[in-house]
């Protein structure tokens, strides 16, 4: 499973990027309103800039033609681009349009097998379920991951789950176990992963008892910087 970064934070994506585990990066109109005032198109091109995968961002337009028109514009901001469009009636028909064209689509706000069905039928390149809403409402989030992953592997559809709407480190394993393509975490989910008291406690366990017959001694004196 592949993993993205569920933000427009230029320093957070900076970091996810450096780290070597993000390949791509999604954001919405919410995430790109965080980041204060900004001009959409400048910023969504530094983030294409700096990701070397696809980068999701969103139409505003709730009509097909609406949702067209602004998906070929945004497609001419970068080569990476993928334009998010929403599991609605109109999203489908304007998916449709798009997929023919060659334009990338993340069909977002998925709730549903049956949304994602007519995604991928579109010829959607993403299809985002979102979990953590899901699970808002009492709903088992990641039971519709699975069985999108399912659907899509049985009948051997080239479209790709991504699991969106990841609250917490819990989320991003089950969806690995879920069959998900990719998890689109937010940054503070990314540094809780690597979380673990016991690596802590065992690095401080190993120092400790080389210094104790070593001293500082280093395998290299100075060590090198990346
Ligand atoms: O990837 C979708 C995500 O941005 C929505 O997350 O936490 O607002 O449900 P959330």
């Amino acid at each position: 499973m592949r993993l993205f970064l569920d933000t427009a934070n230029i320093e957070h994506i900076r970091h996810g990027v450096e780290l070597g585990v993000i390949s791509g990066v999604t954001t919405n109109p919410s995430l790109v309103s965080k980041e204060g005032k900004v001009n959409y198109q400048e910023l969504v091109k530094k983030i294409c800039s700096i990701v070397p995968g696809p980068v999701s961002t969103e139409v505003l337009s709730q009509d097909a033609s609406g949702m067209i028109a602004e998906a070929r514009e945004i497609a001419k901001w970068a080569d990476n681009i993928v334009v998010k469009i929403p599991a609605s009636l109109e999203g489908v028909k304007a998916t449709s349009v798009l997929a023919k064209e060659n334009i990338k689509v993340n069909f977002t706000l998925c709730f549903s097998l049956n949304q994602a069905l007519l995604g991928a039928a579109a010829g959607a390149t993403f299809i985002s379920p979102f979990v953590g809403r899901l699970d808002d409402i009492g709903e088992d989030g990641m039971k519709v991951v699975f069985d999108i992953a399912q659907f899509l592997c049985y009948y051997e559809l080239p479209t790709q789950v991504i699991a969106a709407s990841i609250r917490h480190p819990q989320h991003c394993f089950m969806a690995a176990k879920a069959g998900a393509h990719i998890a689109t975490v937010p940054y503070k989910v990314l540094l809780q992963m690597i979380q673990h008291p016991l690596t802590d406690i065992g690095i401080k366990r190993f120092t400790d008892d080389w210094r104790k017959v070593m001293g500082e001694k280093r395998i290299i004196e100075t060590p090198a910087k990346l």
